[in-house]
């Protein structure tokens, strides 16, 4: 099942300033189209030096606006009618000298001025910068950065790492696809804001010596769209993850763990800290009841050697029994392959949690959709197949809804 288009039916104004990030921006262009949206490009002059119009109109299917004085626009105004049209203004690369014209209000050149006659509550403003790291690090850059997000601009990024210049630092813009999924976040809902959540995601990996162990077929991705619907709903996410090769999502917390004793220690000290608790995890039921220092080796009498296992704790039941006030609001999973809700209700009893999320564990390993359905003391509801950003997108509005706030 192909995810959802997240920006369907969205119009989004992308804008260019001078940078050699330009290029990025035409990767941009494609992800934004992919994820539905349609995509109007405007370009100041400096842009122009490095990425042509006709390279952007190509990958938009729309002709590019580089002037104030564009007479294409029919009512002669193209700064107040991109603004009108656009659901979202982006400007990737936004070079220092933008991000300082933003700060300034300036409104000589068609892109600046744009944004400061865009209806600003209506219609988001994301920055993506991109430039050197000394320039990024430079004090006006920074008072800069912190006026625009004061006057209520989301800035996304910049990463660190090789620069164009040659240099390594602070400074360089974000991947296209990063800058993708921030677009699709700016529009979520935020169901969670101000709020906190706690998620373990992926498998656990019990050592049986140094080259051996015991694990499962859990992918994390179930855990880690949770953690990113989280954080785009507005809540503070940290996630604690198995031994998983998955991005970690933006603006999320990541603590990485390999064991189900590990994952309980990271765990631990969190949840006190966090409103909601959301047990993604498939933690390994048993571990190795000793652990080999070096490699076990054949002894060559043909018998294998007996391997004798011990009970993991469970993390979800032990937070769940944590004393009110540090307790958070439990959220576990449980994947089966049979009789799926008899055996959610059993551990939505078991555990001592308010919601269970159940799964059929074999028909979703690893794959990108899934079906949910939601036990609790109430009844049943199912989340009808989607991928698993979409199904986690729907899960933070229903925790939303029953998880009492903090400050309720
Ligand atoms: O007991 P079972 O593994 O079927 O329960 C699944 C739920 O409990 C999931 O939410 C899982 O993350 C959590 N769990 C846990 N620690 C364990 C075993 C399961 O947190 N040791």
């Amino acid at each position: 099942m192909s995810p959802t288009p997240a920006l369907r039916g969205k119009h989004i104004v992308l804008g260019l300033s001078g940078g050699i990030a330009c290029y990025k921006a035409a990767e941009l262009a494609r992800a934004l189209g992919r994820a539905g949206a349609s995509v109007q490009v405007v370009m100041t002059e400096a842009a122009e030096r490095f990425i042509t119009p006709m390279t952007m109109q190509a990958l938009t299917g729309r002709p590019v606006f580089t002037s104030t004085w564009d007479a294409r626009e029919a009512s002669a105004m193209p700064h107040i009618a991109l603004g009108r049209e656009a659901d979202a203004v982006v400007v990737a690369p936004a070079s220092a000298d933008f991000i300082a014209r933003l700060a300034q209000g300036r409104a000589d050149e068609l892109l600046s001025l744009l944004c400061l006659a865009r209806p600003a509550a209506a219609c988001p403003l994301l920055v993506a910068p991109a430039m050197n790291r000394e320039m990024w690090a430079h004090p006006a850059t920074q008072r800069n950065v912190a006026q625009i997000i004061a006057d209520g601009a989301v800035v996304l990024g910049p990463a660190a790492g090789d620069q164009a210049c040659g240099e390594v630092g602070e400074g360089r813009m974000l991947e296209a696809q990063e800058l993708c999924d921030a677009v699709e976040a700016a529009f979520q809902p935020k169901w969670l804001a101000g709020r906190s959540l706690l998620v373990t995601a992926g498998p656990t990996y019990e050592a049986i010596d140094p080259v051996r162990g015991i694990t499962n077929r859990s992918s994390g991705k179930m855990g880690f769209a949770v953690a990113r619907a989280a954080a785009e709903a507005g809540a503070r996410v940290t996630l604690v993850a198995g031994p998983v090769h998955l991005a970690t999502p933006q603006g999320v917390r990541r603590i990485d763990v390999r064991s189900a004793e590990q994952m309980l220690a990271a765990v631990l000290p969190e949840a006190p800290q966090h409103e909601i608790f959301v047990a993604t995890a498939a933690v390994a039921d048993w571990r190795p009841a000793r652990h080999t220092e070096h490699k076990v080796k054949k002894d060559g009498s043909g018998r294998a050697p007996a391997l004798e296992l011990t009970e993991n704790p469970d993390i979800l039941a032990t937070v769940a029994r944590l004393p009110m006030g540090q307790r958070p609001w439990c959220v576990g999973f449980a994947a089966e392959s049979q009789d799926l809700v008899r055996h959610a209700r059993d551990k939505l009893v078991r555990k001592g949690v308010p919601l269970i999320v159940a799964n059929l564990g074999p028909a979703t390993f690893d794959r990108d959709d899934n079906v949910l359905v939601l036990v609790d003391a109430q009844g049943e509801r199912e989340l009808p197949g989607a991928d698993k950003l979409t199904l986690a997108r729907l899960l933070v509005q229903e925790i939303a809804a029953r998880a009492p706030s903090a400050a309720a």
